[in-house]
């Protein structure tokens, strides 16, 4: 064995990514993020009432739930592989944790294609953010790694997410429907292709080219 040593970020690029757009900064979820961003779900993400998520995962109970919550994104981690990845950045706006922004593939290299998912803490919704974390991330998959289709699906009465969707240029693209509670409900899906994209401010970015590498796409950069 060489003395071959390395940096959580070298070893694991998705931790080192930066993306920031005017207000926002999407960035790679550590421990200590993964913990604070535990502790603002716990806070509320949706009414009680109104569950939003495919997985309801903000129903576990509160002894188990920030120890789920990090074995999830510890799971993510496990998981990321260049044929099969979840990129689940954390949100800050002005500086603040308010959420996360992600983006789920499967043969990506093959597909060029993945479906973006997200949340807020309560306290941060409807003031825009949510749109424009999501356009910031797409801008970042269609420049960057080189998506040609991004897809995004939200329950028919999840009304900010259903206009976050159209405010970033998807078009509606069919119904399904979806086990929810005891019954099911119906989710509209979106498509997003690069020239729809509603764009973001200019992006910054940092940690681009060590992740393609990581995903197996270094050769295929768009900008590199
Ligand atoms: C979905 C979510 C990320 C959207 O982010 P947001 O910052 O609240 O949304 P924005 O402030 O950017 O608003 C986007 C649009 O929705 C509208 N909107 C926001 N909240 C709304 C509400 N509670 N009721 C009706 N419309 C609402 C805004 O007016 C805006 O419409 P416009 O583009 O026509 O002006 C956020 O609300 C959230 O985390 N919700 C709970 C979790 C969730 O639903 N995740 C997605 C699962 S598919």
């Amino acid at each position: 064995m060489t003395a071959d040593h390395r940096t959580l970020v070298d070893a694991y690029p998705p931790i080192g990514l930066r993306i920031s757009a005017g207000p926002v900064e999407l960035g790679g979820i550590d421990d200590d993020t993964a913990i604070e961003l535990a502790n603002l779900a716990a806070d509320g993400v949706h009414p009680p009432d109104r569950m939003p998520f495919l997985h309801p995962w903000t129903l576990t109970t509160p002894d188990r739930f920030h120890v789920e919550f990090l074995r999830y994104h510890w799971g993510l981690r496990a998981r990321f592989a260049p044929d099969a990845w979840s990129l689940d950045l954390a949100v800050r706006h002005d500086g603040e944790l308010v959420g996360t922004q992600g983006v789920v593939t499967n043969d990506f290299r093959r597909t060029r294609a993945g479906e973006t998912g997200s949340w807020l803490g309560l306290r941060h919704q409807g003031r825009g953010i949510g749109t424009l974390m999501r356009r910031t991330l797409c801008a970042f998959l269609f420049d960057e790694l080189g998506f040609e289709q991004v897809t995004s699906s939200a329950f028919a009465d999840n009304v900010a997410s259903n206009r976050v969707s159209l405010a970033v240029g998807y078009r509606p693209n069919g119904t399904h429907r979806s086990a929810r509670g005891e019954g099911w409900a119906t989710n509209n899906d979106y498509l997003l292709t690069p020239d729809a994209l509603v764009r973001p401010p200019a992006l910054s970015v940092q940690g681009a080219e060590p992740l393609r590498r990581f995903l197996g796409l270094a050769e295929a950069a768009p900008n590199g």
